[in-house]
């Protein structure tokens, strides 16, 4: 098994030295790809210390098995044909290919089977947001079909990569020094405030962000359902929130949920709010599983149910998804 990281000196790329090292995932040879500007910088992967190679268009994928894509949409249109015309199968976390009707959007707790049919070698990781949210939602599609759902997010800073995650901590030193902050990565100062837009803004007045989630959400489970979203940028690290209205076909009870929640692969239930207990960003950060609490019926709607989803979207919304399809196909000889 010969495995490849494009990426691997950003926020995901280092996410996915961990995970496979932390599931002893299954290889003989692992290769690191970056731009130019981290070619030849060294990581360690299991004891064994590993240069970054530069992406170029040239045999380096020959004989890859696996290639763990994170360096951006541009990237993985440009290096697609390159990464897959040996046979690697390309399990690529940017939102190049996730809409294209031959390329599979896949969340393993959801729709594993559909990464056995990938015909350019190409399967697609979803969307950090929309990923914890469906894990969530499967236990209660299963109760009763989903058919409209309104969410809010409240998405860290690191959703924007390594280096908007170093601006953030980077401003509150500023500020205690009382300096003017540096404000790059995002088009506001982030520390000490919320900010209403994650990615362009569309036509529909929708960002490109809640606009994912709508489409990746309907994709991946198959589903009719319609999906609202609005998508906040907070100065919390690491790990997103969501709080999550949904309205199924009959109404689904609290203690229904709860125990299909508790079920749930990939769900781990924090909900007791008498003695504080509730998931927090600060709490799920590096964890592997989607976190529910606050787990109640919408007072306004006799066929609605809310709560709330945390989920570290840089690991189980990004390195780790990527790593459990790719165990999946292993496991179903599928590869
Ligand atoms: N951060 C998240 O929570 C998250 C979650 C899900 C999906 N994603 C997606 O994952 C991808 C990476 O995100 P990130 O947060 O890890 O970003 P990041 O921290 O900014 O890292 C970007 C990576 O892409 C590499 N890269 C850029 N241009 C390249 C090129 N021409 N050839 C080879 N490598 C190139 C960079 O390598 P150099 O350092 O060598 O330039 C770096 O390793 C994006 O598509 C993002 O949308 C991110």
């Amino acid at each position: 098994m010969k495995v490849a990281i494009v990426g691997v000196s950003g926020a995901v790329g280092q996410e996915f030295l961990r995970v496979l090292a932390e599931r002893n995932f299954p290889m003989d040879e692992l290769l690191l790809f970056g731009s130019a500007r981290s070619a030849g910088r060294v990581y360690e992967y299991c004891g064994k210390q590993i240069a970054v190679k530069e992406l170029k268009h040239n045999d380096d994928f020959k004989g890859v098995d696996i290639a763990f894509t994170s360096a951006g949409a541009g990237t993985s249109k440009e290096f697609a044909e390159t990464i897959t015309k040996y046979g690697a199968i390309m399990i690529d976390n940017s939102s190049a290919f996730r809409m294209d009707h031959d390329i599979p959007l896949v969340v393993p707790e959801v729709n594993a089977e559909d990464a056995k049919n990938r015909p350019r070698g190409i399967i697609a990781n979803p969307n950090c947001t929309t990923i914890q949210m469906v894990v969530a939602l499967k236990p209660i599609e299963k109760l009763s079909h989903i058919k409209r759902i309104h969410v809010a997010t409240y998405q860290a800073a690191s959703g924007a990569g390594a280096a908007a995650m170093d601006e953030l901590k980077e401003q509150y030193n500023q500020i205690a020094r009382g300096e003017e902050p540096t404000v790059e990565k995002f088009a506001y100062q982030l520390a000490y405030n919320l900010i209403p837009q994650v990615d362009v803004f569309t036509e529909n007045g929708y960002t490109k962000e809640e606009m994912k989630m709508f489409n990746e959400t309907r994709k991946i489970m198959h589903s009719d359902v319609e999906v609202s979203a609005l998508c906040v940028r907070v100065p919390a690290l690491r790990a997103h929130s969501e709080a999550i209205w949904v309205e199924t076909e009959r109404p689904v009870s609290v203690e229904e949920a709860h125990s299909a929640f508790e079920k749930a692969e990939g769900v781990v239930v924090v909900d007791k709010p008498e003695h504080k207990e509730y998931p927090m960003p600060l709490f799920v950060a590096t964890k592997d599983p989607v976190y529910v609490g606050r787990i109640r019926k919408d007072i306004s709607n006799p066929n609605g149910l809310t709560f709330w989803c945390v989920g570290d979207q840089i690991k189980k919304g990004a390195a780790l998804n990527a790593v459990q399809i790719a165990e999946y196909l292993i496991k179903e000889k599928a590869l």
